[in-house]
């Protein structure tokens, strides 16, 4: 039997920008995805047949990326995700997936988190019609505070360059790490799902038509990428005041690419009074919103009480691993 887990993940700067090169920082966070498999006498997947059509992320790992012909498997999948929601489950799915499968046709040998992080990567362009950053696989892939960006950014150290052809041209990332301040115990992420269920293909396809009609929102992308390097100093230095401010920034721009909602709004609302910052994560219209706080018991509070459920975590949390 081979068991893996992948963290999610939560952007805290850049989600959107990304894709056209600008800088993302996103941090792994403490749930995440858990993977179990075992030998069988036929494909399973949670105990009912395992149908490839309805998993794409799983039949690609397993006839694309290992291109697997050994005997049939059961399969397991516990997430603690909230899915299709920004918390990027679909990477941790790939990088758990890819981890399992590894310790099962190689027994013995360490996994290699940057190999797993490009194949969810890939499986991800895929999914996303071919528009996607490889912030979600690598965060996930690689834990702690993972900054991706067209160039490399000052203060980071280099883990490794993904490219991909999009609708709008040829994008190259540079895929870097930072280590966080040791005194962050005082902080934490209080993440908010508005129930509303958001695919992130459709999300970034629409932000690419809304700078076809309006090029002029090119300088919100810039906007947000002053806002990401400024946001990562912050964060660096461990001037968590600084931080919730920049994030605050961050979803007013994101407001102007038309990726919020009244559901994420209501929830930012909420956790702004007890919250050093709030925005929305991920692709937006839907899905998640994520508040920095000293107060996580209350920031998660008025989130349930404005219709939102709550998830709380630490920032930073360990890469894909075996269990
Ligand atoms: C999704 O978690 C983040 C986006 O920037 C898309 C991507 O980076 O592929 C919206």
């Amino acid at each position: 039997m081979a068991k893996a887990f992948a963290p999610g993940k939560c952007i805290l700067f850049g989600e959107h920008a990304v894709v056209y090169g600008h800088p993302a920082v996103a941090v792994a966070i403490d749930s995440g995805v858990e993977v179990t498999i075992e030998e069988s006498d036929r494909w399973t997947l949670e105990g009912i047949p395992f149908d490839s059509a309805r998993h794409p992320h799983i039949s690609h790992i397993l006839d694309e990326v290992f291109l697997y012909d050994g005997s049939s498997l059961r399969m397991e999948v516990n997430s603690g995700l909230f899915s299709a929601a920004g918390l990027g489950s679909s990477a941790a799915l790939s990088n758990a997936m890819g981890a399992a499968l590894h310790s099962h046709t190689k027994p013995g040998e360490p996994i290699d988190r940057v190999e797993l992080a490009r194949m969810g990567h890939s499986a991800e362009a895929r999914a996303q019609q071919g528009r996607a950053s490889p912030t979600d696989t690598a965060t996930s892939a690689l834990g702690g505070c993972v900054v991706v960006s067209g160039e490399q950014v000052e203060g980071t150290r280099h883990v490794f360059d993904a490219s991909l052809s999009t609708p709008e041209g040829d994008r190259s990332w540079s895929v870097n790490v930072v280590d966080l301040p040791s005194d962050m115990e005082e902080a934490w992420l209080v993440i908010g799902f508005t129930g509303e269920v958001s695919p992130t293909g459709r999300m970034v396809a629409g932000v690419a038509q809304l700078l076809k009609e309006k090029p002029e929102l090119e300088t919100e992308m810039d906007a947000i990428a002053t806002i990401t390097r400024a946001g990562l100093t912050a964060l660096s230095v461990g001037n968590l005041d600084a931080v919730g401010m920049a994030m605050d920034a961050c979803h007013e721009k994101l407001q102007l690419l038309g990726v919020s909602s009244p559901s994420l709004e209501a929830l930012v609302e909420a956790a702004r009074p007890h919250a050093l910052g709030a925005k929305l994560t991920g692709a937006g219209g839907g899905g998640c919103m994520v508040a920095l706080t000293r107060e996580p018991q209350r920031v998660a509070e008025a989130i349930e009480v404005a219709g939102g459920r709550s998830l709380i975590s630490g920032l930073g949390a360990p890469g894909v691993h075996l269990l």
